[in-house]
């Protein structure tokens, strides 16, 4: 049987056959059988087409009128190395922070961005409201990026960055900002504008040369290892749910 031409987008979308087995409710051929049999509905509508694209956050599917088992809340840090994209799919096929995941298929997004260049902690999830309170800059959650820049940063570019820079986009909030040693500093902003911290030290006249996100909130990276995951802490939810400041 031909499949139909998967939809554009991001989303990591899935066959209703696919979403089925996958829930955990038999197998791919069942699946099949059970659509055929007109058990299954979309959105309240019986379903025709087992090779239909469904997206598992927005649609609603059933089976003899009773919903598919929602997915478990999920939480998980990883440690992006630079070289990775933070995007689902690339067109170009570079390396996505998807190829690092122990489950591809699970569906988690990334909460917010890191450049292709920047390594460091990245958080996905499936909680659409805790990823919206991480990225929501008036809940101001803290991160701490380490930064390499291409000169010593003088004590008065320092204080800059502290004061705030005005950007395109306006003028930063203040940063926490430490010297680590020569070119070398540690800033947390509570923003996370496309590019902020490159953006910030550009406006100095230097360059990045190498950025970590080190911190999210209270949580560093640990033992943590460079293209690894692992689950967030029940209590390390709770703190970052809690952030406002
Ligand atoms: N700021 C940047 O400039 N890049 C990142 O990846 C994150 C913060």
């Amino acid at each position: 049987m031909a499949v139909k031409a998967r939809p554009p987008g991001d989303r990591p979308l899935k066959t209703l056959e696919r979403a089925l087995s996958k829930a955990g409710l038999g197998s791919r051929s069942e699946a099949r059988r059970w659509v055929g049999e007109g058990r299954v509905k979309v959105n309240g509508r019986v379903a025709g087409d087992p090779d239909h694209w469904v997206d598992l956050e927005r649609d609603r599917i059933t089976v003899d009128d009773k919903p598919l088992e929602q997915t478990a809340l999920t939480y998980l840090l990883l440690y992006k190395p630079a070289g990775y994209l933070t995007t689902y799919r690339d067109p170009q096929g570079r390396k996505t922070i998807y190829d690092l995941l122990p489950d591809r298929d699970r569906y988690l997004f990334p909460v917010g961005r890191l450049d292709l260049d920047t390594s460091g902690l990245l958080i996905l999830t499936n909680d659409t409201a805790f990823a919206e309170r991480l990225t929501n800059p008036e809940y101001k959650v803290p991160k701490t990026y380490l930064v390499k820049a291409s000169r010593v940063l003088s004590d008065e570019d320092l204080d800059h960055l502290r004061a705030g820079i005005e950007l395109r986009d306006g003028m930063t909030r203040p940063a926490i900002v430490t010297r680590v040693s020569g070119n070398k500093f540690e800033m947390t902003i509570t923003e996370g504008r496309n590019r902020q911290v490159r953006r910030m030290v550009e406006a100095l006249g230097a360059k990045v040369l190498k950025l970590v996100r080190i911190a999210i909130g209270s949580m560093t990276i640990g033992d943590l290892q460079i293209g690894a995951t692992r689950e967030l802490t029940a209590e390390e939810v709770r703190k970052l749910r809690g952030s406002k400041t």
